[in-house]
């Protein structure tokens, strides 16, 4: 069920000197980090794996409340067959070792995507591990595996009409937005992502609307607190607007009374 305590961040705006709530991160660059060291691409995985741990502790210590890593796409199984099933491997042999080290910090763990193409025995582990870790709350962090934008949109479209089939063509973007696989966390403040490529790749389509885009050449396995302090001083530059004018947005942020006003007009009338 959704968590109701989280409006979309395109209807308030959040103060951009404080920590983000949510970063997503694009974890790229493991191939190209392993090439230059004459390695066989799967090193950079192994490598990537010591990145996490690191920016699982750095967002912790940063105030971030929520952490998505995108660790295999939909259009990951077109790879070689050895490099998918090694990053299979390497998600079990990774899940079993940290589970209780996540539980000990206070982390809650859940996967998005679509994990009806995975194997039982890895199923059971992650969903172990959610029910583990269900009421901690000193960190949510989310691993996207075999988790696709598209596909995310379709499986909470077909949910919602499943739930109501009497209705045709009122639904709301809450009500769509309450089936997306995220639904238990705020909107991304910041994306960022790694190893030079500046797409998005079927993340999180819905939500990634007005987050703040950072891009970076940094390597998954090289992106250390450095790196991630970098990204965060870039959205602490932002000005985030959702439409409204820079003069509103500053009036606003010196005027409680005006932030409250500018709300209530929220993106054209609608919610
Ligand atoms: C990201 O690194 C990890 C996964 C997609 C699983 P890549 O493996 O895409 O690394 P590059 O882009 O080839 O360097
Ligand atoms: C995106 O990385 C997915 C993950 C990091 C898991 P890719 O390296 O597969 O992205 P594209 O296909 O090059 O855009
Ligand atoms: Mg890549």
């Amino acid at each position: 069920m959704a968590d109701r305590n989280f409006t979309s961040s395109t209807r308030e705006i959040p103060d951009v000197s404080a920590a983000p709530r949510h970063i997503a991160i694009i974890m790229d660059g493991n191939g190209r980090w392993a090439r230059k060291r004459f390695m066989p691409r799967v090193a950079g995985h192994g490598r990537g794996v010591e990145a996490v741990r690191n920016v699982i502790r750095g967002c912790m210590e940063r105030g971030v409340s929520h952490l998505t890593l995108f660790a295999f796409s939909s259009e990951n199984w077109r790879r070689p067959a050895d490099e998918v099933s090694f990053l299979m491997q390497l998600f079990m042999r990774s899940l079993q070792k940290e589970v209780d080290r996540l539980h000990q910090n206070g982390i809650r763990f859940r996967v998005i995507g679509d994990l009806s193409r995975f194997e039982a025995p890895l199923v059971e582990m992650i969903r172990n591990a959610e029910r583990v870790t269900a009421d901690n709350d000193k960190l949510t962090l989310t691993v996207a595996a075999n988790y696709g934008g598209r596909w995310d949109i379709m499986q909470a479209v077909n949910r919602m009409l499943a739930k109501h089939p009497e209705r045709r063509d009122d639904f709301t973007e809450e009500e769509l937005a309450a089936e997306l696989s995220l639904n238990y966390g705020p909107e991304p403040d910041l994306f960022i992502r790694t190893g030079g490529e500046k797409r998005i790749s079927n993340f999180l389509l819905w939500q990634l609307a007005y987050t703040e885009l950072y891009f970076t050449d940094v390597l998954w396995p090289d992106f250390d607190d450095a790196a991630l302090d970098e990204a965060i001083r870039s959205y602490q530059s932002r000005e985030r607007r959702f439409g409204r004018t820079s003069e509103q947005v500053q009036a606003a942020a010196k005027d409680p009374k005006a932030q409250a006003e500018s709300r209530s007009r929220r993106s054209g009338g609608h919610a």
